[in-house]
C-alpha cells in the first residue's frame, strides 16, 4: 500500500511530525491567523461551534503557560489553547456525558497540525497540563475549560530523532475488516 504518493493531501498527512525542536523566530500573525481559520474547517459534532481558541502570543505568557504544562517540552514562540464551552454545550443541549465536544477538540487540532505544517511551521500538542492554572493564566470564564494546546514555532535545523513507532505496528495489524 503506497497509494497516492503524488497527492499534495496525503503527502501532507504522512509527513507531518510533531517537532519540539524549535528556533525563537516569532510565528507571524499572517501564520497564527491561517492556523486558527483551519479549524473552523474541522468537522464538528452537530455542525456547532461550541469551542473558544485562545491565541497566545506574549512571550510571559507562553513561558508561563510551559510552567503549568509538564508536557510542553518544546518553547513554543506561539500557542493556541483549544478550550470547551461548557455553557455552549449545555445550550446546545448536548448530555455532559456526550463525547462529542471532546472528539471535536481532537478533529480540530489535528486539523490545526496539518494546517501548521503545510506552511512550514512546526507543532506538537499537548494535553499535560493543569486546567485550573491554564484557565487562570488566560483569564478565561467559568464555563471555558482549556483541554488542548498546540505548540507552534519555527523548526531548529537539529532535531533529535522521531520517536520510534512502537512494536512496528502496521495499519492492517489494527484493522478489523466487517464482523470479526
Ligand atoms: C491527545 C494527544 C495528547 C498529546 N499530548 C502530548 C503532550 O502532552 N506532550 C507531548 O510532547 N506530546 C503530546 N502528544 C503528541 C504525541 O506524543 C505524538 O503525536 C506521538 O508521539 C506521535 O508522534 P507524531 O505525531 O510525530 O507522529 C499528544 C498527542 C495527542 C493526540
Amino acid at each position: 500500500m503506497n497509494g497516492g504518493a503524488d497527492d499534495a493531501v496525503l503527502r501532507a498527512i504522512r509527513t507531518r511530525r510533531v517537532v519540539r525542536a524549535l528556533t525563537s523566530a516569532p510565528v507571524t500573525r499572517a501564520d497564527l491567523e491561517t492556523v486558527l481559520d483551519s479549524a473552523r474547517y474541522a468537522p464538528h459534532a452537530g455542525n456547532r461551534r461550541l469551542h473558544r481558541y485562545v491565541a497566545v502570543t506574549r512571550p510571559a505568557l507562553l513561558r508561563a503557560l510551559r510552567m503549568v504544562s509538564p508536557g510542553m517540552l518544546q518553547q513554543p514562540t506561539a500557542a493556541v489553547v483549544v478550550c470547551i464551552d461548557w455553557a455552549q454545550v449545555r445550550g446546545y443541549g448536548f448530555a455532559t456525558t456526550n463525547p462529542g465536544p471532546y472528539i471535536d477538540v481532537g478533529t480540530a487540532a489535528a486539523t490545526m497540525l496539518l494546517a501548521a505544517h503545510g506552511i512550514g511551521l512546526a507543532s506538537g500538542p499537548v494535553t499535560s497540563f493543569s486546567g485550573a492554572a491554564v484557565a487562570t493564566l488566560l483569564g478565561l470564564p467559568d464555563p471555558v475549560r482549556p483541554e488542548l494546546i498546540v505548540c507552534l514555532g519555527h523548526p531548529a535545523a537539529e532535531q533529535p530523532p522521531p520517536m520510534r513507532r512502537r512494536h512496528g505496528t502496521g495499519w492492517a495489524d489494527i484493522v478489523q475488516w466487517d464482523r470479526g
